[in-house]
C-alpha cells in the first residue's frame, strides 16, 4: 500500500495570539501566491511559514509603491507600520498585526490576512452605531487616515472590525476621508478618552520614538497635536468643509 507523503503544511498551526503573530510575520519564510489586481499599489498575497505557524498574509513591498505628491516622505509601507504601531498602543486592534521586514522584492510591509465574515453586507455595516466603527473612527483621527472606504473595513465573524491599507496616513494636512462620520460633533465614549489619554503619554515617549522611524518630526508632531486636540474638545472630530469628506471610490 501507498501511502502519500506527510504533508510538512499540515502540522503547522495558526498563531495563537497577535505577538505570535507578529513573530511569526517576522520570522516566517514567505511564499507569494497571487496579487490583488484592482490594488494601485505592488500588494500581494502568500502564506507565511516558520517549523510550527502559518498563516496568510499580506506584502507590500516598498519596490512596488506609485509615489504620491502628498506624501512625499517616508515609505507608504512605513506609514502601515506606524498605523499598526498607534493600533497596538490603543490596545483596540483595528490594524491586524503588521510588521516590516525584507521580503521575496525587498523590504516591505507584511501583515498577518485576516478573514472577514462573507455574509455581512458591508454597505449596510458601515452605517451601523457599532462599537468597533466607532473605535476604527477615533483611531483613523488620530492617524489622520486618508483612505477609510468600505474596502478597508474587515468585519470578522467573531464579531471584531478591523482596519487594513493605512499607508496614506499621518499627513502633516487635515485629510481625514472615511465613510465613518455617524458620530461627528458626538462626545467621545468614557473609554475612547482613556485610551487618547494613554496615547498622549506614549506619543511624547517611547511610541513618538517608534513613530518617529517612519515619520518626519512634523509628522509626529502633528499627530500629538491630533490627539490633544481630541481630549481638548472630547468630541468625534467633524468634516471641515460644506460636506463630508468621503473617500472615493467610496468601497
Ligand atoms: N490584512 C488583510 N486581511 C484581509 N484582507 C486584506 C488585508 N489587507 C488587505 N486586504 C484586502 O485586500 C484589499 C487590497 O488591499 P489594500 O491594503 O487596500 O491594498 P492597496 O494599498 O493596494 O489598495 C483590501 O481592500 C482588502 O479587501
Ligand atoms: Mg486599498
Amino acid at each position: 500500500m501507498t501511502e502519500r507523503p506527510a504533508d510538512p503544511a499540515s502540522d503547522l498551526r495558526a498563531p495563537a495570539d497577535d505577538d505570535e503573530a507578529r513573530a511569526l510575520l517576522l520570522a516566517g519564510e514567505i511564499d507569494l501566491e497571487g496579487r490583488m489586481l484592482d490594488a494601485s499599489n505592488v500588494t500581494l498575497v502568500g502564506a507565511v511559514r516558520t517549523a510550527e505557524l502559518a498563516a496568510e498574509c499580506v506584502y507590500k513591498p516598498v519596490a512596488g509603491e506609485r509615489p504620491l505628491w502628498d506624501f512625499p516622505d517616508g515609505t507608504l509601507a512605513g506609514r502601515e507600520v506606524a498605523a499598526a504601531l498607534v493600533s497596538d498602543a490603543t490596545g483596540w486592534r483595528v490594524v491586524p498585526p503588521t510588521v516590516l521586514r525584507d521580503g521575496p522584492f525587498g523590504p516591505g510591509m507584511v501583515q498577518l490576512w485576516v478573514d472577514g465574515d462573507p455574509t455581512v453586507d458591508l454597505a449596510a455595516f458601515v452605517r451601523l452605531d457599532h462599537p468597533g466603527l466607532r473605535r476604527m473612527a477615533v483611531f483613523d483621527a488620530v492617524v489622520n487616515n486618508a483612505d477609510r472606504k468600505g474596502g478597508h473595513i474587515i468585519p470578522t465573524p467573531a464579531g471584531h472590525v478591523h482596519g487594513v491599507d493605512h499607508g496614506i496616513c499621518f499627513s502633516a494636512e487635515p485629510k481625514l476621508r472615511t465613510l465613518l462620520w455617524r458620530w461627528a460633533g458626538q462626545r467621545l465614549p468614557a473609554d475612547a478618552l482613556a485610551v487618547l489619554e494613554r496615547l498622549a503619554e506614549g506619543l511624547r515617549d517611547d511610541l513618538g520614538e517608534q513613530l518617529h522611524e517612519h515619520l518626519t518630526r512634523r509628522e509626529v508632531r502633528r499627530t500629538q497635536q491630533r490627539v490633544a486636540e481630541l481630549l481638548r474638545t472630547g468630541r468625534h472630530p467633524e468634516p471641515s468643509g460644506d460636506w463630508p469628506a468621503l473617500p472615493w471610490p467610496p468601497f
